[in-house]
Formats: structure tokens, C-alpha cells, sequence
């Protein structure tokens, strides 16, 4: 079994897409072309959620709607770039619970470490959507998606925006169950880790650090 991937080619996206990569793109227009591409991800990432039916009356008539049913609601930003698709994800779902995964590097092991975990309660009892903008090397994903399941979450996405074909390998080998939405797969990941062609530092590029 393979991890379902998702690339979102919807035109728009991915015209908004080479607007957000461009380097000359300040923190403004990328928040907001990150912002808009991130609706059609989370869309595309939530089309499987069940419905249910709803007895309703319009203006004209009673009809029969749809509503969402099952699971609540999740989102799992891992810090800090996570944070820049939060906002269209609550536009989409704004009822959704949050929490935030902080994640370190051990300087000596070089091995990944927590440095915050705060999750809604019963997560066991919820969709948990995990969300940063970038997949590299897929280490971080996979370690969140690791820390989820050891506190008994039972469905988890990814939602990214662009995606190293190691990154995307990597998570899927590790968690086939998990369904990774993203707007682009580039071409690979350089020498120091950057996805490339990219968007150099999600993180420097949402918050105007560097
Ligand atoms: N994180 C980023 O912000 N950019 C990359 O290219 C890779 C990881």
C-alpha cells in the first residue's frame, strides 16, 4: 500500500503558485497567495468527509441538504511555517481545534526532538489534519504523524504546498495511511536541504524573517 497524493493542478493554483515561489514576492502577497492556494488544498484534501442529511426549508421550499458528519476536526500545525496555512484551513473549517507541533534538532544526534506538543483533548476521536508548507526530507511530517498515532489519532492528512519527490517517498513509505495534499512536487531536494526550484524559506518568507 501507498500513501494517496494529491497534486492540486487547478489553474489558479498554480498560477498563484509561480506568483509565490518568485523571489522578488515580499511578505504581503506571499501571505496572501499562500492564503488562497490554501483553500483549494484543504478543499481537495477534505472531499472524502463524510455526509449526512439535513431536512431544511429555503425562501421557495423544504428540501433535503447535505451537512458534514463524523469525526471533528484537527488542525496540526508544525512549527513555525504550519502556521501560514492555518488561516485558510479555519476559513474552510472554523471550527476546528489546534495544535502545534514544535520540533528541534538534537545538535550532537542530530536527531529530530519535540520542544512543544499542546493537542486538543480527545484526539483519538478526531481527524487530525497536519499542515506545513514545505516536505523536504519528510522527517519532520513523519515525526509528527508518529507523535499522533503514539497519543492513539487514528486518521491523519498532510497537507503541503510544495513537495520534494524524497519527502513525499519518505512519508508514504513511513505512513502509506496518510493522504499528502500539495500543489507542486519539485524536482528534488539540494545538498543543504532545500526543495528545489522551491520557494527558499517558507518560514522567513510567511513571518519576514531571514
Ligand atoms: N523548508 C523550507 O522552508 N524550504 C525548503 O526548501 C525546505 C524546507
Amino acid at each position: 500500500m501507498s500513501a494517496e497524493v494529491q497534486i492540486v493542478d487547478h489553474p489558479m493554483v498554480q498560477h498563484k503558485l509561480t506568483l509565490l515561489r518568485q523571489t522578488e514576492t515580499g511578505t504581503k502577497n506571499f501571505r496572501e497567495y499562500l492564503r488562497e492556494i490554501g483553500w483549494f488544498l484543504g478543499m481537495e484534501s477534505l472531499k472524502d468527509l463524510p455526509l449526512t442529511d439535513k431536512a431544511i426549508e429555503t425562501p421557495v421550499a423544504p428540501m433535503t441538504g447535505k451537512e458534514i458528519a463524523g469525526k471533528k476536526l484537527a488542525l496540526i500545525s508544525i512549527l513555525r511555517a504550519g502556521d501560514g496555512l492555518l488561516a485558510p484551513l479555519l476559513d474552510i473549517v472554523p471550527t476546528a481545534k489546534i495544535g502545534q507541533i514544535g520540533l528541534a534538532r538534537n545538535e550532537e544526534t542530530l536527531q529530530p526532538y519535540k520542544y512543544s506538543f499542546k493537542m486538543p483533548e480527545r484526539m483519538d476521536q478526531r481527524l487530525a489534519v497536519v499542515i506545513d508548507p514545505m516536505l523536504a526530507t519528510g522527517g519532520s511530517a513523519i515525526y509528527a504523524v508518529n507523535a499522533l498515532k503514539e497519543i492513539g489519532v487514528k486518521k491523519i492528512k498532510f497537507i503541503c504546498l510544495v513537495a520534494a519527490p524524497e519527502g513525499v517517498k519518505a512519508l508514504s513509505d513511513a505512513h502509506p495511511d496518510v493522504q499528502i495534499t500539495t500543489a507542486a512536487v519539485d524536482d528534488r531536494l539540494t545538498d543543504i536541504g532545500y526543495i528545489t526550484p522551491g520557494l527558499g524559506d517558507a518560514g522567513d518568507r510567511i513571518f519576514g524573517t531571514n
